[in-house]
């Protein structure tokens, strides 16, 4: 745990010279060091890195996006419903779009891995997704997770938003943040 103690999250911009990374995943490093930046400039991800002064350890991307029930396959139209009765209990808010943070990407590098950076940084996102109610509501943190690592959603307490994605190389999921953003309030 001792490696994780001195490092810094830091928000990528073109100034910053990027640390050396390796999450074992080509396409996630590739986008750390080939497009964080161009994305940072066009306004489509914001990147943060978990650095110490030689080696990146972690990052993620996020970007704000709406969950849509049309981008959902659902066995059926009950499946629907049933599927909005468990997000909202009361029908006339049942709605064709809800608003959300997507986790564009999200890697640890090989050596700082099952450490719990991991949830370190989920507690960071929901902070930020919790905080950012204030001010513009968001209701979901979504991803669109690899297969090897839904396993380390389902410990975040994320869920499938249907069987159909079962086999497929990545699964959609998410987190309805309202609970952790009710229990807030009656803490404050
Ligand atoms: C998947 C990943 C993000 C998890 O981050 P991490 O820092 O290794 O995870 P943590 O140490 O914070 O683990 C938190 C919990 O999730 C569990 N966990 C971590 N990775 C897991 C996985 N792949 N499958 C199942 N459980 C996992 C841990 O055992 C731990 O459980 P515990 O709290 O009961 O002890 C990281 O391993 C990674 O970047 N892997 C390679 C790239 C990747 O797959 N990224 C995800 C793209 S969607």
């Amino acid at each position: 745990m001792n490696k994780l103690m001195n490092i810094r999250k830091t928000k990528i911009k073109n100034s910053i010279i990027i640390k050396p990374f390796d999450c074992g995943d080509d396409d996630l490093n590739e986008f750390l060091f080939d497009k964080s930046k161009d994305y940072q400039q066009e306004l489509l991800a914001t990147t943060f890195v978990f650095e110490d002064d030689t080696k990146t350890y972690a990052y993620y991307s996020i970007f704000n996006d709406s969950f849509r029930i049309e981008d959902i396959t659902f066995s059926s139209k009950n499946a629907v419903k049933q599927f909005l009765r468990h997000l909202l209990p009361h029908p006339k808010r049942h709605l064709k779009h809800y608003p959300a943070i997507k986790i564009g990407r999200l890697a640890i590098s090989k050596q700082a891995q099952q450490l719990g950076l991991g949830r370190r940084i989920m507690d960071t996102i929901i902070d930020y997704a919790t905080n950012q109610n204030e001010q513009c509501a968001c209701k979901f943190i979504l991803v669109d997770a690899y297969k090897n690592a839904v396993g380390f959603y389902e410990k975040m307490q994320f869920e499938y938003f249907s069987d159909n994605d079962l086999n497929d190389e990545t699964r959609q999921m998410y987190l309805d943040i309202t609970p952790i953003v009710n229990a807030r309030k009656n803490v404050s």
